[in-house]
């Protein structure tokens, strides 16, 4: 696991977004695996100026979201449906056939999260997966004590998330109890894992994910276990890890992963 800590919100931006672009550069066709919620906004925009100024396209990118609420209307602003279209989709001028988010609205649920890990293997699995990280340590909306096996599935919300997540609704309106979300067997498949934090409140969560236990009580310590991953993280939200002078040394040292430049 690499760990870059970086000043602040706008320089891990600019890190991921760098990342990303170098490796759709790399890889036109290449699958993305997408986090929404607050923390990856900044790549994104990042990633539509890049566009913009036409240092890179993203015409052959596949993007697949990690999850959905389950029973918002598909047009609800706060759906993730909604956010990926607009933040990412239209941003990023993706083909809205190349990008998928579960299906929180199905009649049949159980049927909608087969279908999407359907979709996953079909397309060949996931390049590049970018990831936040909850207060709790959830990634997805895989929650505290998830499977550490999971598949795409129907998971209840805890209250911290509920309560977390309700800057993103209307005054008054209550953030749903469950959702579906990518399992955390799931995103283990990816090929790369980039999670991307900001702030102090997500401190404690990162802590136990990179330098504690691998436990399913902090659903993100599984990424312990895997072959490729890089933690982007601002000063504040690294604050409370205490290995940091070994983090920084390594960036200073070993500007590349496993022998690749990152
Ligand atoms: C959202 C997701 C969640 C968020 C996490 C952090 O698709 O997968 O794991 O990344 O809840 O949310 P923010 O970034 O809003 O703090």
């Amino acid at each position: 696991m690499e760990v870059v800590i970086l000043a602040g919100p706008a320089e891990v931006g600019a890190h991921t977004a760098a990342l990303i672009a170098r490796r759709s550069a790399a890889s036109p066709e290449m699958v993305l695996g997408i986090a929404t919620g607050s923390s990856p906004m900044g790549t994104y925009r990042e990633l539509a100026r890049l566009r913009a100024q036409g240092t890179v396209d993203f015409d052959h990118m596949r993007c697949f979201a990690l999850d959905e609420y389950v029973g918002l209307p598909r047009q609800h602003p706060a759906s993730y449906g909604v956010v990926v279209a607009r933040e990412v989709t239209t941003a990023l001028g993706l083909e809205p056939a190349n990008v998928s988010t579960p299906d929180g609205s199905a009649a049949d649920l159980h049927q909608a999260c087969r279908d999407y890990e359907a979709s996953l293997t079909a397309a060949g699995g996931v390049d590049l997966q970018i990831l936040g990280i909850g207060r709790n340590g959830h990634i997805g909306f895989n929650e505290p004590m998830s499977s550490l096996a999971s598949r795409t599935r129907i998971k209840r919300l805890s209250a911290q998330t509920r309560a977390d997540n309700a800057r993103f609704f209307p005054p008054g309106e209550s953030v749903p109890t469950h959702c579906i979300t990518q399992g955390l067997g799931t995103i283990m498949e990816a090929r790369e894992i980039v999670l991307v934090a900001q702030g102090e409140a997500k401190a404690k969560a990162l802590a136990a994910a990179i330098e504690g236990p691998v436990a399913s009580a902090c659903p993100a310590s599984l990424l312990q276990f895997h072959p490729h991953v890089t933690m982007v993280l601002d000063e504040a939200a690294a604050s409370q890890l205490t290995l940091t002078d070994h983090y920084r040394s390594d960036e200073e040292s070993t500007p590349c992963f496993a022998g690749r430049p990152l």
